[in-house]
């Protein structure tokens, strides 16, 4: 098929143009960067040189590229990760405008399926401990994060209702692998080095984790196959921070993560990284193993810490 990615060159990008190549698909990827479009190039990757915030070149790009499905994973959040201070202002605008440009366009050029990232920590924290795709998403939580989650809902919805289009939305788990915060070299494992990232009150935060190989090949299956709507992409293993950290920071050959109390979360990191820490819901990947038929091949972060970390 002929496949169009937006947002080729993130850390899911990378390993999701090789999958699609692999499976033998057509691929164009857009960047902004002239010497990353080279590299795509090289890689057989038709590239384009544009801004997603260019509606008229977007449009124009994708009718020369004349794709089947369009992939959006745009994203523009920092390399250094802080929950508390993250500026999401450039990635609200990529879901709300830049969304809509890309479901433009792809109706302009005779796409037939549109398919965007999510993320899979949106569910609200009530009820069971783990969440399939009808749970109810968190509301009225406090700024910057409330409205980066309505930004992330307001893309679900373009996409779920792009008339003419097939729409698909991938809820990813918190990534880790090459070019992620978690990789050995990211901002997160620079925290747990330093024995900034602590347990929080009894740690039980449910963390949904995937590994970005295993994500991207669920993109490829959603390229292929499945029902338009909502799949949760996470392994099989929704966990406590708990027992996540440590073993992440064993992992990486750091100390022990400290433990604090709640109040004290609060204090510091504020109410939204307390309350995730505390009281999140995971996610499960059932919809995602029955109607595209994805297993993941890291099935627990317990061994994607130990082998895929990058
Ligand atoms: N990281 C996580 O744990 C996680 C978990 C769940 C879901 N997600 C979501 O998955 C998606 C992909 O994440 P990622 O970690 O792969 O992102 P990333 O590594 O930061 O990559 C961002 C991509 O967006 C492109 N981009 C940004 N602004 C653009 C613009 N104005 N015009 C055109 N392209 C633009 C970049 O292209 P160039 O720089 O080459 O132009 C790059 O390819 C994001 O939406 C993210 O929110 C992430």
């Amino acid at each position: 098929m002929r496949v169009f990615v937006a947002g080729v060159t993130g850390a899911i990008g990378r390993p999701l143009a090789s999958g699609l190549r692999a499976a033998g698909h057509q691929v164009t990827g857009m960047t902004r960067s002239a010497e990353k479009a080279r590299a795509l190039e090289r890689m057989g990757v038709d590239a384009v040189v544009c801004d997603v915030f260019d509606a008229a070149a977007v449009e124009q790009a994708m009718r020369a590229a004349h794709p089947e499905v369009v992939v959006h994973e745009l994203t523009d959040l920092p390399a250094v990760f802080n929950p508390r201070r993250t500026d999401y202002t450039g990635t609200n605008r990529l879901r709300r405008e830049g969304t809509g440009i890309l479901v433009a366009a792809a109706r302009a050029a005779g796409a037939h399926r549109l398919i965007a990232q999510s993320i899979a920590f949106l569910y609200a924290p009530e009820g069971g401990p783990v969440k399939d795709e009808d749970a109810r998403p968190i509301v009225g939580a406090p700024a910057p994060f409330g409205e980066a989650m309505a930004a992330v809902l307001d893309l679900e919805q373009q996409v779920l209702h792009a008339d003419g289009l097939h729409g698909v939305v991938l809820r990813y788990g918190y990534f880790y692998g090459p070019g992620t915060h978690f990789a050995a070299d990211g901002s997160i494992a620079g925290e747990v080095r330093r024995r900034r990232f602590p347990v929080v009150g009894s740690g039980a935060g449910i963390f949904s984790f995937v590994h970005v190989d295993d994500a991207a090949a669920a993109t490829v299956a959603a390229v292929e196959r499945g029902a338009p709507g909502v799949y949760n992409i996470v392994d099989d293993d929704p966990a406590p921070t708990r027992l996540w950290l440590p073993a992440y920071a064993a992992a990486l050959g750091a100390p022990r993560p400290l433990r604090i109390p709640t109040l004290l979360a609060r204090l510091v990191a504020g109410r939204q990284v307390a309350e995730s820490a505390t009281r999140q819901r995971g996610a499960s990947n059932q919809k995602a193993g029955r109607e595209l038929g994805w297993r993941p091949a890291f099935p627990s972060w317990r061994q994607g810490f130990v082998s895929g970390l990058g």
